[in-house]
């Protein structure tokens, strides 16, 4: 990630504390993304483990059927984990601040991987879904609060290219789980435990550094009305004292927020103000999770084995390589092209690659080449902007409660995804895919027509486009004639 760094550094604004705190709190991404990846190489072993328990219990092989809900159901509890994770962010974030709520959540990290690698010593399949279920909510607060730490620590120009760090964080973490779990590393009968328990290195290094990390400024203001010590944080961030501009933008969201009663959850959908831009963030969270991506980074080693690649561990850690390659591209040309025109160009990839993967499972052929097409489509939009996105296309008072609906519903439908995908497999054979590709095309008209670019505009600006959208008309807040920009193509917004 060194790299990305220097090269970002020469973009301005981008100071060593920014990227200190940045890269601390990207710790939390890392754990979301090897606990995705981790159970995929070693699925065979783990298995067996299953099988042994259950054989020395019930003196008889453990029936296929009741295997196969079992393996489904600890991939997916990590999901249900993560949609009580992301729905509750919201109780911490504006009580705890932030950076507490990030050193909180660690607690979660350390039940779970005491569960998940005493499980093999204890004798007991159920800890392992049990320490899944905890790690998977962890996952989901971690998803809630990544991104919003981010974006509000972040100068405007550089706050997608940031953002974009999260979903690094999270294929840097999926990659690590698939290299750890070769056989030769820790992916055998002896060392699996350890591979899943391993989780707890990067929280106890998260734990070291947040202390020496800033809170949000945006917080301090915002929330809890400190002023100078904000002031003092965007100092630091920005390494100049010349933070009038920022200090400014930030007064003017509060006094916004001021004017806005409490927003709620169910605020969110009956406000007018609001419904446009939440209808949105769920949409683009859908967008990324039926997709089909998790087919892939669940099961990825079943399908190449079923296709006949000759080393599936391999392939799998190649769609790895490929997911953290095409990150980095996104994160460098995503204040260049913007939000929209990339997520477009992601969805539309990845349906032309789900006919290929189609094609190539029935012949047998370059099943490969099609699954990484797939994996670089996602991550040159659908992967990192909508875990951002919803942080930018609102404002401080209802933002907490929108990255909670969002995350829900993109941990709802991994859920979907994780749970349900063997199954629909099985029905359909090569032509699974076709599913996706379906859903692909509808979520690309979906963004064609109504998701605003919010590149280079404030979090003010953007708010107060849809403001004027939903017939609340401009206020001296408001900058109609970059709200034109923002509008894009949408005639509705
Ligand atoms: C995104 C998704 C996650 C997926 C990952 C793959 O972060 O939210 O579910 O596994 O991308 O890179």
């Amino acid at each position: 990630m060194s790299f990305v760094f220097c090269s970002l550094c020469c973009a301005q604004q981008v100071t060593p504390q920014l990227m200190m705190a940045v890269g601390t709190a990207v710790m939390g991404s890392l754990q979301f993304g090897y606990n995705t990846g981790v159970i995929n190489a070693p699925q065979n072993i783990i298995e067996r483990f299953y099988n042994e328990t259950w054989s020395s219990r019930f003196s008889e092989p453990i029936p296929p059927g009741t295997l196969t809900a079992l393996w489904s159901l600890s991939v997916a509890i990590f999901s249900v984990g993560g949609m009580i994770g992301s729905f509750s962010i919201s109780l911490f974030v504006n009580r705890f601040g932030r950076k507490n709520s990030m050193l909180m959540a660690n607690v979660l990290v350390f039940i779970a991987a005491t569960f998940m690698g005493l499980s093999q010593l204890a004798g007991s399949f159920e800890m392992l879904i049990i320490g899944r279920f905890i790690i998977g909510v962890y996952s989901g607060l971690s998803t809630g609060f990544v991104p919003m730490y981010i974006e509000e620590i972040s100068p405007t120009s550089i706050r997608g290219a940031l953002g974009t760090l999260h979903q690094l964080g999270v294929v840097v973490g999926i990659l690590m789980a698939q290299i750890f779990g070769i056989e030769a590393i820790m992916g055998n009968a002896t060392l699996w435990p350890l591979l899943l328990g391993f989780t707890i290195l990067p929280a106890i290094l998260q734990c070291a550094l947040l202390p020496l990390c800033p809170e949000s400024p945006r917080y301090l203001l915002m929330n809890c009305n400190e002023e100078i010590k904000a002031c003092n944080v965007l100092k630091k961030l920005r390494g100049t004292d010349n933070v009038g501009e920022d200090l400014q933008e930030m007064r003017n969201e509060n006094q916004q927020m001021m004017r806005e009663k409490k927003v709620t959850i169910i605020e969110l959908f009956r406000s007018t103000i609001y419904r446009q831009p939440i209808f949105v963030a769920i949409m683009l969270q859908l967008s990324q999770q039926l997709s089909g991506i998790n087919a892939v980074f669940y099961y990825s080693t079943r399908i190449f084995e079923r296709a006949g690649v000759a080393q599936p561990v391999y392939a799998t850690i190649g769609t790895g390589v490929v997911n953290t390659a095409f990150t980095v591209v996104s994160l460098f040309v995503v204040e260049r092209v913007g939000r929209k025109p990339l997520h477009l160009t992601g969805l539309m990839g990845m349906a032309i690659s789900a006919v290929l993967l189609t094609v190539a499972m029935s012949l047998l052929v370059s099943i490969c080449m099609a699954i990484f097409s797939f994996v670089a489509f996602f991550e040159i939009g659908p992967g990192p902007i909508p875990w951002f996105i919803v942080a930018e296309l609102f404002s401080q008072g209802p933002r907490p409660a929108a990255i909670a609906v969002a995350g829900f519903c993109n941990w709802s439908a991994n859920f979907l995804v994780g749970m349900c995908f063997q199954y629909v497999e099985q029905l359909c054979g090569p032509y699974v895919f076709i599913i996706f590709t379906v859903l692909l095309l509808g979520f690309f008209t979906f963004t064609y027509f109504k998701v605003p670019e919010t590149k280079g505009r404030t979090f003010d600006e953007i708010a107060a486009g849809f403001r004027m959208s939903a017939g609340h008309g401009a206020d001296k807040y408001s900058a109609p004639e970059e709200f034109n920009t923002l509008r894009g193509d949408d005639p509705d917004l």
